[in-house]
């Protein structure tokens, strides 16, 4: 029986990587733009059940919702060669149009009014699936529908599905120069409901997604078009489909893409979201988790950096080197891994897999918490037969580290500095969450504060007594389900 995965992408990014995600399932499927299975995609062995359902004319359709309060992007998808692919009843655009302004507080009132409509796409999605496995909600956290809306939907579908997994793909903001002025308390806001409503968090950073194009583009400045070739690489036979596609920095599809890979080609182990969530997150608010993926090459980008060896070590010794991480961490001597999956895809001999992980060890490339397992946990994963690569091996990591709480830091640095001004407040004052004051953006920032200790904490060999001296809510093992404290025992889900 498939667990399925219900997708929700919210606002413009949401829904540019959604867009280009649901383009790579279809290649990886071998399901054509109008959601037909091409008639040479006979290998099977695939489980395309978990993301797509067929209609009654075989046509196989995401199990996606696609919600903006602006027209442009949705619109974009439904003029693409794609536009069929989607469930109609599926989309949902404001009525007026106009978005939610750059504004959490927007959002966060929109969501309210468009919440019984939503909810309803939700609810008929649940109900079509045999075993849902629950939700993946792709979103920024810097604008406002990504971020607002997002929020809200995160409180609700908790609240009405408190036994599925939610896990995000959240595009956090360029620390440098972020394109929206009051995105340090859009980002805010919306951490605060990361914390107490996600699962499992995959952190996507947009200064890290630019530095790893200037980097391997040798471009001070990589537009999103460069960036777009360059994470969408390797792969010949679909670079073509997804040029077609105008939109910014699609480096979270390939992410998003091989991080499902093992549920949608299932082995022997981590063949459901909850095995994945359960073997990274072992204490449940530390659940956010940074990626690393290579080889990244372009066949397009004369200047690309060409990485010609594609060993299983090579692909994991690389994948654990802190720049090619998509997350930007300020270096810490103390920073350490909680856990690490490396999902590894290609031409492999679990033998090769073995000694890596032997030589790893031997080196000490990674330091692990002194109070859990310090292993790095591998997925071997079969590749579709339908894409081909130049590379023999290629490999996602899946990480949980310490070094995020700089993030976090950053984030509460820009957010004390904009807030200190009363900056660009008056926007916010006019929704009903700040009618009564301001009381939330202090909450939402103790929420952040409280993680920042508790990642600290981690590094720490007293770290369960550490939990076991925090207030009751807080606290992983006696918390009720509010704080989808579940996690820490998934069986119990
Ligand atoms: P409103 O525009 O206020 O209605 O909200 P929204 O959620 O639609 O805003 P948007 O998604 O544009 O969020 C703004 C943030 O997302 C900025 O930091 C952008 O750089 C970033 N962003 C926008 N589109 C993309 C994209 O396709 N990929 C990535 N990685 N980032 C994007």
């Amino acid at each position: 029986m498939p667990r399925e995965i219900v997708t929700v992408q919210l606002g413009q990014c949401g829904n540019q990587m959604g867009s280009v995600y649901w383009q790579r399932l279809c290649a990886e499927h071998g399901i054509n733009k109008e959601g037909i299975l091409e008639e040479w995609a006979t290998e099977g062995g695939d489980r395309k059940d978990v993301f797509f359902y067929q209609a009654d004319d075989e046509h196989y359709i995401p199990r996606a919702i696609l919600v903006d309060l602006e027209p442009r992007v949705i619109n974009n998808i439904l003029t693409s060669p794609f536009a069929n692919l989607y469930n109609p009843e599926n989309i949902f655009v404001s009525q007026d149009g106009g978005g939610a302004g750059n504004n959490w507080a927007q959002g966060y009132s929109a969501g309210e009014r468009i919440y019984e409509e939503v909810m309803e796409m939700v609810d008929r999605e649940a109900e079509g699936s045999d075993s849902l496995e629950g939700f993946m909600l792709m979103h920024s956290i810097a604008g406002g529908t990504g971020s607002g809306v997002g929020s809200f939907l995160l409180e609700r579908l908790n609240d009405k599905f408190p036994k599925k997994l939610i896990q995000t793909y959240s595009v956090f903001p360029n620390a440098q120069e972020g394109d929206v002025v009051v995105q340090p308390y859009n980002a805010m806001l919306t951490l605060k409901r990361l914390v107490n409503h996600a699962d499992s968090v995959v952190v996507l950073d947009n200064g890290a997604l630019s530095r790893i194009s200037a980097d391997r583009l040798h471009v001070s400045t990589p537009t999103f078009d460069q960036t777009n070739q360059l994470v969408s690489i390797s792969r010949r036979s679909s670079l073509l489909l997804y040029r077609q596609s105008s939109s910014p920095l699609h480096s979270g599809r390939d992410v998003m893409a091989a991080s499902t890979q093992t549920l949608r080609y299932p082995g022997y182990m981590n063949n459901d979201l909850v095995g994945i969530i359960a073997s990274l997150i072992p204490t449940p608010r530390c659940h956010f988790l940074m990626t690393s993926y290579t080889p990244f090459t372009s066949d397009q980008i004369d200047k690309a950096k060409v990485i010609r060896r594609t060993t299983v070590l090579d692909v994991m010794r690389r994948l654990l080197q802190p720049k090619n991480r998509m997350v930007s961490t300020t270096p810490s001597k103390t920073a350490c891994y909680i856990s690490i999956l490396n999902i590894i895809q290609g031409d492999v001999d679990p033998t090769d897999v073995h000694q890596s992980l032997l030589r790893i060890r031997e080196r000490q490339l990674a330091n692990f918490i002194p109070w859990g397992p310090a292993s790095i946990q591998v997925a071997l994963t079969r590749k579709s037969p339908y894409v081909t690569t130049n590379h023999r091996v290629s490999g996602l990591m899946l990480a949980n580290h310490t070094s995020i709480a700089s993030l976090f830091k950053r984030m509460i640095d820009q957010f004390d500095r904009l807030k200190k001004r009363n900056a660009f407040l008056e926007q916010y004052k006019k929704e009903k969450m700040f009618e009564n004051g301001l009381g939330e953006f202090d909450d939402a920032k103790a929420t952040a504060e409280e993680l920042l200790k508790e990642y600290k904490a981690c590094e720490s060999a007293d770290y369960i007594t550490y939990v076991s001296r925090l207030p009751h809510d807080l606290n992983p093992v006696r918390a009720n389900n509010s704080s989808r404290s579940r996690c820490f025992h998934p069986q119990g889900s």
